[in-house]
């Protein structure tokens, strides 16, 4: 059963000292917004270098706004950043937010857990005010009871005066600042509400009079609620692939009218039904590859998580079939990828999608040119000099036989039909995410082609 947590009186909300172990991008956006808050907070990585460039206020990563809260909480002093876990030991709750790779079966890498949890638990040794602990890494059922909590009291000793918490993230990037000042809900797992008394009465004041949904529950609920969120999600985005690939052979179909007219009736929800060249980033993948994993451990099939995968792997591979019918053998021809982020509004190139579809160009002999906004850097510390890499998209479009909207950045929604026609060798757009007008590309002489849209009009 679901339990709603009813505020604490007002004068319990404090101001707590937090410390926020992990600068990865959960761990860096919560410290920031957490000190956006006034709450005094350290940030703490082990990693020397990025302590020393987050103290000069660069964030090491795109991610709208999180840069000048970063720069306001330095220069007013709510925020400052340790390479040391030691300086954990004198706030009153401790975020641990580490990374949870996976492994080569697919099961996920504790490492970084069991390393935080004994730095964690040396720098508690015996500590004797009450500290709140609090897991928010993305970890498999059982993790924060199992592996976590021994671990850091192994450390600090029994008698070390520590209550734990299990608080799932659901930011997703490009919009972290956002989702965390604008949760659906919070999350909280917690052995008894002694627990989790700490960690809601920080929320409370966090969000002031914007009242939030706080669900108190077991451990083990919080982990797979997280691993259930991200899996249905994934199984959204490629069941609305399945259905937009039926779309585009079906005469007088359009996914996106489809989609939207579902979306309509509350039990299924409009969001998440965009179609595409498939999901990418660090987390819906390899988490569902987690979580099937862990089912395998209980000899459990997961037969829909298993399909959503394989339907992701696949639907990139829709944007090459397009071009090879269109242009033949892709052997010699140019190809420009619009958008190299696995999404747009960050610089993110985990498992983006541009990067198999690449690949998967060259190896059909096209010369393949990329452009992102952002992300070029990343993009070409992946690929390397196996693609080019273009300035704007103007340039990247200049004299291609085929241009792929990967990524659907704003820029790319402002270029006009004629740009592209006046450009490329062979005006031919596979709109991947779906950001063109059809009948405007149509009338400016540009073959369109758009996942999900009839291909003929029948
Ligand atoms: C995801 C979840 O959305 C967050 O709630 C969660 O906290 C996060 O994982 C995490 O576990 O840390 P993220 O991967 O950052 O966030 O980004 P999403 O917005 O979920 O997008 C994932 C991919 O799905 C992108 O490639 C996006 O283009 C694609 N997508 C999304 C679609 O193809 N269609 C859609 O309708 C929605």
């Amino acid at each position: 059963m679901i339990r709603v947590h009813e505020p604490p009186a007002a004068s319990t909300l404090g101001s707590q000292t937090i410390a926020v172990v992990g600068m990865g991008y959960v761990g860096l956006t919560t410290a920031a917004c957490l000190a956006r808050r006034h709450f005094k907070t350290v940030g703490i990585d082990k990693d020397k270098k990025r302590i020393g460039r987050l103290r000069n206020g660069e964030t090491l990563l795109h991610e709208p706004g999180l840069h000048a809260l970063v720069r306001d909480g330095l220069r007013s002093g709510s925020l400052r950043f340790s390479s040391t876990i030691q300086d954990a030991r004198p706030a009153d709750i401790i975020f641990v937010s580490v990374g949870t790779p996976s492994r080569r079966d697919e099961s996920i890498d504790l490492s970084q857990v069991r390393s935080a949890a004994r730095g964690l638990g040396a720098a508690l040794r015996n500590v004797e005010e009450k500290k709140t602990v609090v897991l928010r890494s993305t970890v498999v059922p059982g993790t924060t009871s199992g592996v976590f909590i021994p671990t850091v009291v192994e450390h600090a000793g029994k008698r070390a005066n520590i209550v734990f918490c299990y608080n799932p993230e659901f930011m997703a990037e490009g919009r972290a600042v956002q989702d965390t000042f604008h949760p659906d809900r919070i999350i909280i797992g917690a052995k008894n509400p002694e627990s989790w008394y700490g960690l809601a009465s920080l929320y409370h004041h966090f969000y002031g009079f914007e009242k939030q949904k706080m669900i108190m529950t077991t451990f083990a609920n919080a982990e797979m609620i997280k691993y259930a969120s991200n899996a249905f999600l994934a199984m959204k985005v490629s069941f609305i692939n399945q259905i937009a690939n039926l779309c585009s052979e079906t005469p007088g179909c359009d996914a996106q009218t489809v989609a939207e007219a579902i979306g309509l009736d509350k039990r299924i929800g409009g969001l998440f039904l965009r179609a595409g060249l498939g999901y990418g980033g660090s987390c819906l993948g390899k988490d569902m590859r987690a979580l099937r994993a862990y089912a395998k451990g209980k000899d459990i099939e997961l037969p829909l998580v298993d399909a959503t995968l394989v339907v992701n792997q696949a639907q990139r591979m829709v944007a090459v079939r397009y071009a090879e019918e269109q242009l033949g053998s892709l052997r010699g021809k140019r190809v420009a990828l619009l958008g190299l982020a696995f999404k747009p509004e960050t610089d993110d190139m985990r498992e983006a999608v541009s990067v198999r579809l690449a690949e998967a160009l060259l190896a059909k002999g096209a010369q393949v040119i990329g452009h992102d906004p952002v992300a070029n850097g990343n993009a070409r510390s992946l690929l390397g000099d196996r693609i080019a890499y273009a300035d704007s998209a103007e340039e990247c479009i200049s004299g291609s036989d085929c241009a792929i909207v990967v990524t659907e950045w704003d820029q790319f929604r402002r270029l006009a039909a004629r740009t592209f026609r006046r450009a490329m060798r062979h005006p031919l757009v596979i709109d991947g995410r779906r950001i063109y007008d059809p009948e405007k590309f149509g009338k400016a002489g540009v073959t369109l082609i758009a996942v999900g849209l009839a291909r003929s009009s029948g």
